[in-house]
């Protein structure tokens, strides 16, 4: 079990500084499960240390796997010998890698069995379609209480299936599927996010023979046998948007380093319209600040290229510091806005819809989910020794984030929530002027 941890916040001030934005989690996690492919070693350079990343390196262990850190963040995996089908239950038990672990397993053993997890709490996060692929490769799946149950007869065959959402981990687990199955699979309507490109190169970097068409189609020709390879960890997007986020919204000046402009190509529109500034310093540095007074937006969350569910949090923070009415439709999660009430308690005036407040063609229209958020500002934050409780990650660093702009001392319980993700902030922030205090 992660240990309790609390972070002190004193807040009020402008953030200024630098942060090293660390290897992305929701690639470098996928990139552990993916060096199961291989019978022989992987090395993954960049990789974060985190939570998250230390219960994918469990998960793989418990397999046969043997982990072996290089250098900081240097992991070398080796998967010559797997020998477990079985899967643990995570010690956090909310992170969405077991089921990832299907696919490959069953090439490997030719079964696999799954505990249900749910990951954090922002809707219900289902994994039908994880298993419906994993059905249409050949598998025969079973549900009981103990959770997913998956086995082959054959190797697994080439299918043609549509995702019925272009969704993220069901996208991955098709490709790990895929890449070993007999034959040419054609997956419809697939994730495209910088994480899933990432995880097509770095599996055509181990021999795979797979192609992404423009019109979020996969074609997975099957091969006989994957190789080790070596592959960096890009960093990560999410975490960058939320400095960028802290620096508009404090009136401060934060350099990211470690972070590909690129991934970060429809943040950057939404954040100069509502008066954020961005500078590029080089390859992989770029430069947030706030180049006008803040003023409100309309922003929806989509898949990519779409505005990432994962950004809205920290940008909810920084609409609180602008002038007008600023509305969030999240599309993506049905109940992802939890977090605004510990945003009210520091003085934000927000409202929870859950009409479909945009355009966007929103699974969730007709459905009494609390996906639409608006926000009026711009609102002085004030925290009187407030304690607020994480909820979800994301929410977390917003948590962060809130504290920091609030006037008065914050105390953040449950940080061990956040470091699942973001590793310790109080060493992680030593050259910013925010002051993070833990015990
Ligand atoms: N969905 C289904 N059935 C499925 C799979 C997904 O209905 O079988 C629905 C989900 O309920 C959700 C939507 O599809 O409404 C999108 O879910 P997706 O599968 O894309 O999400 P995920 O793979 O579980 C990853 C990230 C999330 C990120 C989303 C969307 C990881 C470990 N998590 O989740 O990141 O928000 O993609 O980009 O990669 C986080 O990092 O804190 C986080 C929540």
């Amino acid at each position: 079990m992660l240990r309790e941890r609390q972070y002190l916040i004193q807040g009020g001030k402008p953030v200024r500084g630098r942060v090293k934005s660390l290897g992305a989690k929701n690639f470098a996690t996928k990139a552990m499960v993916a060096s199961l492919l291989v019978e022989g070693k992987t090395t993954l350079l960049n990789v974060p240390r985190i939570g998250d990343v230390e219960i994918t390196a469990d998960l793989l262990a418990s397999s046969g796997a043997k982990l072996n850190w290089k250098q900081a963040s240097d992991l070398e995996i080796d998967t010559a010998e797997v020998r477990s089908a079985r899967v643990p239950l995570p010690d956090s038990g909310s992170n969405r890698i077991p089921i990832l672990l299907m696919g490959v397993l069953l090439h490997r053993l030719g079964e696999a069995h799954v505990p249900v997890v749910s990951g954090d709490d922002i809707g219900t996060r289902p994994v039908d379609f994880h298993l419906a692929a994993a059905k249409m490769f050949g598998a025969e799946v079973t549900v009981d209480q103990d959770g997913y149950h998956a086995l082959r007869k054959n190797p697994l065959r080439a299918c043609h299936y549509a995702l019925p959402y272009p969704s993220v981990g069901a996208t991955e687990s098709c490709l790990f599927l895929g890449v070993l199955a007999q034959g040419t699979s054609i997956i419809e309507n697939v994730a495209t996010e910088p994480e899933i490109i990432a995880l097509i190169t770095m599996l055509n970097a181990m021999g795979a023979r797979v192609q992404l068409l423009p019109n979020r189609e996969l074609i997975i020709e099957g091969v006989d046998r994957l190789y080790g390879t070596t592959f960096e960890v890009p960093g990560d997007r999410i975490e960058a948007a939320s400095w960028a986020a802290l620096a508009a919204a404090t009136d401060g000046d934060i350099i990211v380093d470690g972070i590909d402009p690129a991934t970060l190509i429809n943040f950057f529109g939404p954040f100069n319209s509502v008066g954020g500034g961005v500078s590029i310093e080089g390859s992989k540095s770029i430069r947030f600040f706030r180049r006008h007074p803040l003023k409100s937006i309309v922003i929806e969350t989509d898949v990519f290229p779409g505005f990432a569910t994962d950004w809205q949090q920290p940008f909810a923070v920084m609409l609180t510091q602008a002038s007008g009415v600023s509305i969030i439709h999240e599309t993506v999660y049905e109940r992802r806005f939890g977090y605004l009430s510990a945003l009210s308690a520091l003085g934000a005036k927000t409202q929870i819809e859950t009409h479909c407040l945009g355009s966007v063609d929103c699974r969730f229209r007709g459905h009494d989910f609390p996906h639409s958020a608006i926000i009026l500002g711009p609102t002085p934050l004030r925290s009187n020794k407030l304690v607020l409780n994480v909820p979800d990650l994301r929410a977390g660093l917003a948590y962060v984030m809130a504290a920091a702009l609030a006037q008065g001392e914050t105390t953040i319980a449950s940080a061990q929530r956040i470091e699942r993700g973001y590793g310790d902030l109080v060493t992680r922030t030593s050259d910013l002027s925010l002051v993070i205090s833990a015990s």
